[in-house]
């Protein structure tokens, strides 16, 4: 079992000295983020990324993330850096997002499945930040939890799943925003958006157009290459069958909801809406707490033995887009607009 390192209150650098040791030493730490919990390895060496990969169950032609803790990092890893990219970098380091650059050697193929770029991120969170740091090296890090699954958004949720394949577990408590990271890509001065996340479409407007990827809310087919490996792999999804049901008209969405809903069905809705249906939990009112614990409640879906989950989306403004994308997966697709 990895060891334990409560972090959740009298945060200190110095408890770090041991975890940030053990990531020199090629080891596997389990640490928080403001998104959602990494597995981390010394993204420069490639044998303790194989080490990531084997405790997920993770593909190898699905690239990892390198998180850093300094521009002279994202230098050691990334060239030809665009001065639209610099901005970016500027105005969004440190926070959730991260930015596809063009890879120097330094960066072994197993981190970047041999594609000429590197995802970059440098993360907002104070432990996570420290970490990096202290062990001097960027360190690769996916999501915590075993592929396919919903994110990690604490400890608890993901103790039985990941306990056992890592060497430190570094527990800050709960993750602050709850989804992962925004995934862009400047190609020819235009931002491809790959991945919605809290740094909104909206907010990156502002800095040049942005060209939202298919794959967002939509499948990738048999013959499509996705920018981002990992939009085409299941994601999410727990086993139960669930579906998602939305529209920009409340009151239809809910009549149409509460013809779904039978017997040994759960709904899981707004707040506001709980008491519209016999068998409802809900995920929050605003699109902030929506995200924030939208993967714990998906984890939470199969202890409870239903027949079907009902679903109710968002909009898909701001944040909204990236819940949608999440709740599109988890419900295998299975969703119906109206
Ligand atoms: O918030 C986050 O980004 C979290 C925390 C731990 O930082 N990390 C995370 O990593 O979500 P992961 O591996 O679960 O998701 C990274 C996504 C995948 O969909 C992957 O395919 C894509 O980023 N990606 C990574 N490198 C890429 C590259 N060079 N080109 C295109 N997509 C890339
Ligand atoms: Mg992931």
């Amino acid at each position: 079992m990895g060891k334990y390192l409560d972090l959740k209150s009298n945060y200190k650098r110095e408890k770090l000295r041991e975890a940030s040791h053990a990531i020199q030493e090629g080891k596997l730490v389990l640490f928080p983020t403001e998104t959602v919990y990494g597995i981390g390895a010394d993204g420069l060496n490639k044998e303790a990324v194989k080490k990531i990969f084997i405790a997920k169950g993770r593909k190898s032609d699905n690239p990892l993330i390198l998180h850093v803790s300094s521009i002279a990092m994202i230098e050691r890893i990334a060239k030809d850096i665009s001065p639209l990219e610099y901005k970016l970098i500027e105005s969004f380091f440190p926070g959730p997002l991260t930015i596809i650059l063009n890879r120097r050697e330094i960066v072994p193929n197993v981190v970047t499945a041999n594609l000429d770029t590197v995802g970059v991120r440098m993360p907002e969170n104070k432990i996570a930040r420290d970490l990096i740091e202290l062990s001097n090296t960027p360190i690769a890090a996916p999501s915590a939890n075993i592929s396919g699954k919903p994110s990690g958004t604490n400890i608890e949720d993901i103790w039985n799943e990941l306990k056992d394949r890592v060497d430190y577990i570094i527990d800050g408590g709960e993750t602050k925003i709850g989804l992962e990271s925004t995934v862009i890509q400047v190609i020819e001065d235009e931002i491809h958006l790959l991945r919605p996340g809290k740094i909104t479409c909206e907010t990156l407007e502002k800095y040049g157009k942005v060209v939202l990827s298919p794959h967002i809310l939509k499948e990738v087919k048999e013959d499509e290459i996705a920018l981002s490996p990992g939009m085409k792999y299941k994601h999410y999804a727990p086993n139960t069958n669930c579906i998602l049901v939305y529209s920009d008209d409340s009151s239809k969405m809910i009549e149409y909801m509460k013809k779904l809903e039978k017997e040994n069905t759960l709904v899981i809705t707004n707040d506001k809406n709980i008491s519209c249906f016999q068998n409802a939990i809900g995920y929050g009112t605003t699109l902030e707490e929506i995200s924030h614990n939208i993967f714990k409640i998906l984890r939470s879906v199969d202890q409870k033995k239903k027949d079907l989950v009902i679903i109710e989306g968002v909009t898909k403004e701001g944040i909204g887009l990236a819940i949608m994308n999440r709740l599109i997966r988890a419900c295998s697709h299975h969703y119906i607009e109206i």
